[in-house]
């Protein structure tokens, strides 16, 4: 399938959850920049859309959790929810921290050198216009010729959107645990991975499903023993919220004499 080989080859072992989103608020610059800092190379990020359809950076549908903001994200335009604190609830150190816009995180992981799986997150009814905002944000702000970053959702019609209107664009299919229906919809929608529940997998289903050639991602997984036992079923990726910590773990196992 096209895209495949490249992503297999690009995929690393650690992708940062939400940026490195135990010891950052998610979803944020700040975020990000700590998954560098931490050694990650990949990072996920959630991304729906304001009111005035610009992509941001959020996973729930409402504000309360992640800022000092009320109400439903899709009930603000981007300049009101520019101007909340998104940081804050997290810590005192991360005052002040914005919600940042996909055009912003592009940006910041282009200078970074930081590869990026985007999870088109829609609000509800919001799955189509959303998906076609990523598209062509990343068509707008990605540069030619650098690989695309991996678009997934639990979003079937999202991914159906980036599939008819950016076929070149990489997908991934979100999904609990891999059914055969699951399966088949990847084929549908000419999935290049498979992003599945870390709890809901056994060594038998990674087997079967790592021999279809398709990397397995699996989240969200932040006790190294866990990952590491997942690694060696043939898991490709483990999505963490700890990617300093389970970096570490792996390093000091393939070292020599430990
Ligand atoms: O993309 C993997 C993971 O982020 C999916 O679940 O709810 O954390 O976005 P969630
Ligand atoms: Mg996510």
């Amino acid at each position: 399938m096209a895209g495949m080989e490249s992503i297999t080859a690009r995929l690393a072992p650690i992708v940062a959850h939400r940026g490195a989103s135990a010891a950052a608020p998610e979803n944020t610059l700040a975020a990000i920049r700590l998954a560098k800092t931490e050694g990650a190379s990949w990072v996920e990020v959630d991304v729906k859309l304001s009111r005035d359809r610009v992509c941001i950076l959020m996973h729930d549908d409402h504000l309360k959790r992640t800022t000092n903001g009320r109400g439903e994200v899709a009930q603000y335009d981007l300049d009101e929810l520019q101007q909340l604190d998104a940081g804050s609830w997290f810590s005192r150190r991360f005052a002040g921290e914005r919600i940042p816009t996909l055009e912003q995180t592009l940006g910041l992981c282009l200078e970074l050198d930081l590869e990026l799986n985007l999870e088109i997150k829609p609000c509800p009814g919001r799955q189509h216009e959303t998906a076609l905002a990523v598209v062509e944000d990343l068509r707008r702000h990605w540069p030619a010729g650098r690989p695309w970053p991996l678009i997934s959702s639990f979003a079937v019609a999202s991914l159906e959107e980036v599939r008819l209107h950016a076929p070149e664009m990489p997908r991934g299919l979100l999904i609990g645990r891999p059914t055969r229906r699951g399966r088949d919809m990847l084929d549908r929608l000419e999935c290049v991975t498979l992003h599945c529940d870390a709890r809901r997998v056994s060594r038998d289903l990674v087997r079967r499903l790592a021999a279809t050639g398709r990397p397995v991602l699996c989240y969200t997984v932040n006790d190294p023993h866990r990952a590491r036992r997942l690694l060696e079923m043939g898991v490709t990726s483990i999505i963490t919220d700890r990617p300093g910590d389970l970096r570490s773990a792996l390093v000091a196992r393939q070292r020599p004499g430990q």
